[in-house]
């Protein structure tokens, strides 16, 4: 066990301040989050400050059919509606920042974007090391790209990567997840595998907990090197890139003419988005399929190719496996 002698480090250790933010519909990143956190939460030497995210609109959940595609264009445009007020001043000063997200329409979700917009995230996070945590369908990849930047403005550093998926193939989740999102149920096709994150990779979270404390204890987090090394932490799929980049383009595009159209919510935006899903199943049912298709053939041939670009998607912390025997939950 790597863990450090906890007695010989609480006798130097001053408090540590970690801030968390937080904002689910299912609960499912709560959940995560929850998971990450207890080990930090049950040592005396953290002190943990867990921020709630409240859109102003709350957002619905279930969602309705037209109120769920009307948040793509803010999405894509990183636009989204402001967030009731914080209960911080900004001039807390925090050791770490855990930013827990989940992905909406291939870029973060709008209550975390709203959350980095304002201007006391950039008082919180400047020069602060900042460990990000995506629970969504599989689609990560651009979304954390959107992240780095959003991170970059507020002079944060980013130090690690947690990304957790649904397990199931993405031909099913594509199906599963709207059809979740929309009935609140995760087994509403009965005939393909229940929406979202898997029971025992959100167990298994724990062991990020356990590393971020014993990284705090020895102050890794002052450096530059990822503390989550070794833990599976980000295991990218560089095979969906392809679709990742088409639907992007097409969502930012898309976004700009209903953005034109009208405000969120107003029905002038209705019929375009009837276009647009007419658009997008059209999309999911020919360019996704075909594009993996045509990859699983070239994959002999593109070998190389995709481990770089796995090994670049999966930093800071990686996908390797070598420190988990240290933190099995
Ligand atoms: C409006 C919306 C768009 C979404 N788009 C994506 C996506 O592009 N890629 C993806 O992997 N998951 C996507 N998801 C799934 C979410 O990332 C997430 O897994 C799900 O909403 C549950 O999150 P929760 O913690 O808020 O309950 C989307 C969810 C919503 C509500």
């Amino acid at each position: 066990m790597a863990a450090l002698n906890t007695t010989e480090a609480s006798i130097s250790l001053p408090l540590k301040r970690v801030l968390v933010l937080s904002y689910s519909q299912t609960g499912q990143l709560t959940e995560i989050t929850r998971r990450i956190l207890a080990p930090l939460e049950q040592d005396s030497r953290f002190a943990v400050h867990i921020e709630p995210l409240r859109p102003v609109k709350p957002y619905p959940f279930p969602w309705g059919f037209f109120s769920f595609l009307d948040a793509f264009p803010e999405s894509a445009h990183m636009v989204p509606p402001p967030l009731q007020p914080l209960s911080l001043s900004g001039d807390e000063d925090f050791d770490l920042v855990i930013l827990p997200y989940q992905v909406w329409f291939l870029a973060p979700s709008h209550p975390i974007v709203a959350f980095l917009k304002h201007p006391l995230a950039r008082k919180l996070l400047n020069g602060k090391p900042v460990v990000t945590v995506i629970a969504c369908r599989n689609m990560w990849m651009l979304a954390q790209e959107k992240m780095k930047t959003l991170l970059k403005d507020c002079g944060a550093r980013l130090l690690d990567n947690i990304a957790l998926v649904d397990p199931s193939p993405t031909m099913a989740s594509l199906w599963t997840t709207p059809f979740w999102l929309l009935s609140g149920k995760k087994d509403f096709l009965k005939l393909l595998p229940p929406a979202g994150v898997d029971q025992a990779s959100i167990k298994a979270a724990r062991r990020f907990g356990l590393a971020l404390r014993d990284a705090l204890y020895n102050n890794e987090e002052r450096g530059v090197a990822p503390l989550l090394t070794g833990l599976r932490a980000a295991d990218s799929n560089p095979h969906l890139l392809v679709s990742e980049k088409a639907a992007t383009r097409s969502f930012y595009l898309w976004g700009k003419l209903l953005r034109a159209v009208g405000e969120p919510g107003q029905w002038r935006r209705y019929p375009f988005l009837v276009l647009y899903v007419i658009f997008l199943i059209t999309l999911i049912s020919t360019v996704v399929p075909l594009s993996l298709l045509i990859q699983s053939l070239l994959r002999p041939f593109m070998r190389r190719r995709f481990a770089t670009l796995k090994q670049r998607f999966d930093l800071p912390s990686g996908s390797g496996t070598e420190r988990m025997h240290q933190y099995e939950c």
